[in-house]
């Protein structure tokens, strides 16, 4: 370990002190299903006339569908997480790097406990999507050796795009439901110090591949972050049809061939094909 990163990690590690739950950081009495629970702009169908005819009601049904299909992914990608860091913590002598990861674990397991309350107390029928299908981001994540660039690179997308997604919702605090905007925040905050993390041992375990060793990877981890792109912004027929919109497929047509959305997407995926081509891996996203 660099000294850099030893002092990163020492850093992290009083960062993540006292550690506060997130089921007690969200206020739970203010959830209601009178409200948007994401901003109309995060909306998959936000800008189409189509959408913008529907009643008032049905918009904000669907900003709940569509948030708890993000939340399904993000407890998908949290359980990868969590299997990685405790399977980690057996192979590794170093302390500090130890405790940090404990910590990790911690407000992972925090942060899918409070996803898990907001679905127990919606009551809403769950979309049910099955991220565990999308096969190159599942092998990847759960085989590709911890200390290796692939493995670093899924995480950095997995924990960078589901961020820029929070921070841009956060900007529209008096839009939607006050519980879902304490959530957002929570977890905000700890992601920060996680992506700070994945973008350092990034660096670490990048800068060592030859130029052939990129050339060779882009292909796979262009497959990888579209599965993932496509798994978390474009949802599928069925939570449209939760949301009293019959014929999911057409809507799910719809939404990716909206513009609006296509331009909201590539907001959230800036900053990570911004940080990998800094590291000579440039990343192409083209809407589905
Ligand atoms: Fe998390
Ligand atoms: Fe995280």
């Amino acid at each position: 370990m660099t000294q850099s990163s030893s002092e990163l990690l020492a850093q992290l590690r009083r960062n993540s002190m006292p550690y506060r739950d997130p089921l007690a950081r969200v206020d739970w009495e203010a959830l209601n299903l009178e409200s948007f629970w994401l901003p109309e702009q995060a909306l998959s169908l936000y800008g189409l006339d189509a959408y913008e005819s529907l009643p008032l009601e049905r918009r904000q049904a669907l900003s709940r569908y569509e948030f708890l299909h993000f939340i399904e992914g993000a407890l998908w990608l949290e359980s990868l997480f969590m299997e990685r860091i405790s399977r980690a913590l057996g192979d590794d002598a170093d302390l500090s790097r130890t405790a940090y990861r404990l910590h990790e674990l911690r407000e992972e397991a925090g942060h899918s406990l409070m996803f898990l309350e907001l679905m127990r107390r919606s009551r809403l029928p769950m979309p049910g999507t099955r991220f565990r299908r999308f096969n190159l981001a599942n092998l990847l994540g759960r085989h590709a050796p911890y200390e290796s660039a692939a493995f670093w690179i899924a995480v950095l997308i997995g924990e960078e795009v589901p961020d820029r997604m929070n921070r841009l919702i956060r900007k529209h605090r008096d839009d939607i439901c006050p519980t879902i905007h304490d959530m957002i925040t929570v977890h905000v905050i700890d992601e920060a110090r996680h992506i700070a993390h994945a973008r350092e041992t990034l660096g670490n375990t990048i800068d060592r591949l030859s130029p052939l060793q990129r050339a060779l990877f882009r292909p796979l981890m262009n497959a990888v972050f579209h599965q993932f792109v496509r798994a978390f912004y474009y949802p599928p027929p069925r939570v449209y049809e939760l949301a009293g919109l019959p014929d999911g497929r057409h809507w799910a047509r719809l939404a990716r061939t909206n513009a609006h959305h296509t331009r909201f997407v590539d907001q959230c995926l800036a900053s990570v094909l911004h940080v990998l081509e800094e590291h000579g891996l440039k990343l192409r996203w083209r809407s589905p």
